[in-house]
């Protein structure tokens, strides 16, 4: 079983924010899960660096388009280790590997016949690279994202026959209910092929920093093309001395924010069919992280939340925690320094951080550190017994806000537990010895569970809750609500201290 899964490339004309964290942090936790069941996984993420929104923000800062690129590249390359991200590359577009390959790839879409010369007049908007058509138009002839006025633009260039794929993107869409997540993203992607596709430029010829078109090398291939490739073209060298396309091409899920979701659902499949490639198997759509007024979180509105300063307070776990917990993986949603102390006091820290810390100093204090080996409470199993199962389904499903939940349903229960059978009270009579036993065990086994369970959400906490437990395997068989996996507990320093 191979589990290929993607984040956007990141534009590098400015340096990293929470929207590029979270999609990290979003594929990040697909892919721990999938390396947990043992899978051959594969996780790309990387820069976008031709194009316009690169040129423009080069050239405003004094730099060369490639100075530009390197320096901010430098910042997001150095981000994804900061998330604690398991990425197995890192692609930057600019690398002459890509370049070749983006160039062979779209030769190849020239020789199947679905590329012309011919003049386009339009509106674009060169933040977003894109040419707006009516429908994509805000009032005062603005970007609806950028809110920027869009420019004229006049240029005879080489065309991508998109229109031709119009039927073969429904017959996608038919047989395919899930190549678009969440349903309502896919409604919008299949009205906007049904409302009628029309050819797009497929090059540039007023711009340099590009890759250049092989057969007319005055113009550069327009952005949102080569920056698509970058999911194929990876695998040829991610792995020197090895081509993976056969082991991970087609992609399981491409994660990607509503704004894009034209290119990765409408345009990419149809490149891809144009050069005989087989299309992924789903495009995953999230929402907007939104400032503490609603809007888009940018520099210039300063609603920002700063990823760096949330871990500097709270630790990567907390932000993990926090984006995935908060807002409803697949919705937008209103981040905050308020909202991310509110979840780090009240669920990491008095939830599941004394959870654990009250499981192990229990054993340490009643039974010098040694774990009854008698069964898990009845009444646990019950309700518990399927959840590794349902966590698996959920994340399969990418709901990983549901996933997250169903986890946490665990953690309040076996908070629960403690507070219903009192361990320190049993500890006072001899005669309830065993059922003191019994309740020691399966907190043990519960906090045992949890702590693979959550292992994606939280690789910090958990692993550190695992060396405790001397369990410290991430295998997901090993998620199930069983006791015996741990025989002795050592002490745990608190896994989310009070700030
Ligand atoms: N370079 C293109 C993607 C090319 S993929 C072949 C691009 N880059 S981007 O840097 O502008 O955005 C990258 C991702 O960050 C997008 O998925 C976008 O939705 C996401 N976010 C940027 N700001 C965001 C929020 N405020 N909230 C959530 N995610 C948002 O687009």
């Amino acid at each position: 079983m191979s589990f290929y899964v993607t984040t956007p490339i990141y534009y590098v004309n400015a340096a990293p924010h929470l929207g590029h964290a979270y999609t990290t942090i979003a594929a990040d936790v697909m892919a721990r899960h999938h390396r947990q069941r043992a899978e051959d996984v594969f996780f790309l993420t990387g820069t976008d660096e031709h194009g316009e929104p690169v040129a423009l923000a080069a050239e405003a800062a004094g730099r060369t388009p490639k100075e530009h690129a390197d320096l901010n590249a430098a910042h997001f390359e150095a981000l994804t280790p900061r998330l604690n991200a398991t990425n197995d590359f890192f692609i930057r577009t600019s690398d002459p590997r890509h370049v070749r390959a983006v160039q062979d790839v779209l030769q190849r879409v020239k020789d199947n016949g679905y590329v012309y010369e011919g003049e386009y007049e339009g509106w674009y908007c060169p933040r977003c690279a894109d040419f707006k058509n009516d429908t994509e138009i805000a009032d005062g002839n603005r970007c609806p994202i950028h809110e920027i006025e869009l420019t004229r633009e006049k240029e005879t260039n080489w065309f991508f026959a998109l229109s031709r794929f119009q039927e073969q993107l429904e017959e996608l869409f038919a047989e395919r209910e899930d190549f678009v997540l969440p349903t309502s993203r896919r409604n919008e992607a299949l009205a906007f092929i049904r409302s009628g596709l029309h050819d797009v430029s497929l090059s540039r010829s007023t711009l340099t920093w590009g890759v250049p078109v092989p057969w007319d090398p005055e113009q550069v291939f327009y952005v949102w093309f080569d920056a698509l490739l970058n999911y194929v073209t990876a695998l040829q060298f991610a792995d020197p001395g090895q081509d993976l396309t056969e082991r991970f091409w087609p992609a399981d899920v491409h994660i990607v924010g509503k704004d894009i979701l034209k290119f990765h659902t409408v345009y990419w499949p149809a490149l891809l069919l144009a050069a005989g490639l087989p299309v992924p198997r789903r495009v995953f759509v999230h929402g907007f992280l939104l400032g503490s007024d609603g809007r888009k979180m940018s520099k210039s509105l300063g609603n920002g939340l700063d990823p760096f300063e949330v871990m500097d307070l709270y630790g990567v776990d907390a932000l993990r925690y926090y984006l995935l917990r908060d807002v409803a993986f697949g919705a937008d949603g209103s981040v905050s320094m308020d909202g991310v102390k509110a979840r780090f006091e009240g669920e990491l820290a008095n939830e599941f951080g004394n959870l654990a810390s009250r499981t192990i100093a229990m054993v340490l204090k009643y039974r010098d550190g040694a774990v009854p080996g008698v069964d898990v409470d009845p009444a646990l199993l019950d309700a518990f017994a399927s959840l590794p199962q349902t966590v698996a389904d959920r994340v399969d499903a990418l709901e990983l806000t549901p996933a997250l939940d169903a986890i946490w349903e665990l953690v309040k229960r076996l908070n629960r537990y403690v507070e219903e059978t009192t361990p320190w009270v049993l500890a006072k009579d001899e005669a309830r010895a065993g059922e003191l036993d019994t309740a020691l065990a399966s907190l043990v086994a519960g906090v045992r569970s949890l702590a693979v369970l959550l292992h994606p959400w939280l690789p910090e906490a958990t692993e550190k809750l695992r060396g405790a437990l001397g369990a410290p395997s991430t295998a997901y068989a090993d998620a199930a609500l069983v006791a015996g996996r741990v025989t002795q507990v050592e002490k745990l320093a608190p896994l989310f201290p009070k700030q």
